[in-house]
């Protein structure tokens, strides 16, 4: 199959273009660094000619709650567009498990008008929530060190190898569209503080986590909330795992 990969250039749009290559599928690779600007529209319909399904895997970081819905709303609405018109059969959207249930969010907001959109429009489409990633506890303590500390409030989360992720997006985009795809995450639950301090072990790092809700994430997302369905698709990769393949 001809399947592009919008955001082909992230953590897991290029292992979702790996993962489709590896399957024996021709990949168009979207992002701007590419030459195609989802926000513009530029070089988005040359992209998608004779392309038969999109993985949509870009991202916003803006922590501003409108700038993060300007742009998932613009950039799922140019690209549906050009699926439109290109005869695109599936659009497979990348979402986050439990966004439903957190307010005052930017990232949430924004996602929840992308899938707002994908759902209303006009290309057959897959949904797929995933959990965290096992970067994640990383990711957020470095936005927030300083001076070789950072806050980090102890979220329950039952994180997913990027790996895992970008072999479930590839399986379901060879596919025919699901409609919203059950839940998919990892094969434990964890604590965002204590997986933040293992992943800084592990690339020898010292830094001294806070644990506190007054870190970005706060009582918002505390509880069950962020973690899978009960009838989730568990991907096999443990943290520990992936852990030592960062060693
Ligand atoms: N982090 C988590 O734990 C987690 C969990 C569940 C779901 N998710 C979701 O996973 C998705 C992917 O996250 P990620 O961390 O893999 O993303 P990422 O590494 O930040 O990559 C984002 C990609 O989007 C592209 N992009 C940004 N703006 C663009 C534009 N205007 N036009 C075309 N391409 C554009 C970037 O390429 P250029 O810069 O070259 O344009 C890049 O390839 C996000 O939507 C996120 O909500 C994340």
């Amino acid at each position: 199959m001809r399947i592009a990969v919008a955001g082909a250039t992230g953590n897991i749009g290029a292992l979702t273009v790996a993962a489709l290559e590896r399957g024996g599928h021709e990949v168009v690779r979207i992002s701007r660094f590419l030459g195609v600007d989802l926000l513009t529209g530029e070089g988005l319909d040359d992209a998608l000619t004779g392309v038969e399904a999109v993985v949509d895997a870009t991202n916003s970081t803006s922590p501003d709650r409108a700038e993060a819905v300007a742009f998932f709303g613009t950039a799922t609405a140019n690209l549906l567009g050009a699926e439109q018109r290109a005869g695109v059969g599936h659009h497979v959207l990348l979402s986050i498990v439990g966004i439903d249930g957190v307010e005052g969010n930017a990232h949430y907001a924004g996602k929840r008008e992308q899938e707002r959109l994908v759902a209303a429009g006009p290309v057959p489409w897959t949904i797929v929530p995933a959990t965290q990633f096992h970067d994640f506890a990383e990711m957020v303590a470095g936005w927030a060190e300083q001076d070789g500390v950072a806050p980090i409030a102890p979220l329950l989360v039952q994180p997913i190898a990027p790996a895992d992720v970008a072999t479930i997006l590839a399986e379901v985009a060879t596919g025919a569209p699901q409609g919203r795809h059950v839940d998919v995450a990892g094969p434990a639950t964890q604590d965002l503080v204590d997986m933040a301090r293992r992943t800084h072990q592990a690339r020898g790092r010292a830094v001294t986590l806070v644990p506190t809700w007054s870190a970005v994430f706060g009582p918002a997302m505390a509880g069950n909330v962020l973690l899978p369905g009960a009838d989730a698709r568990l991907a096999p990769t443990t943290f520990e795992e992936w852990l030592a393949e960062q060693r």
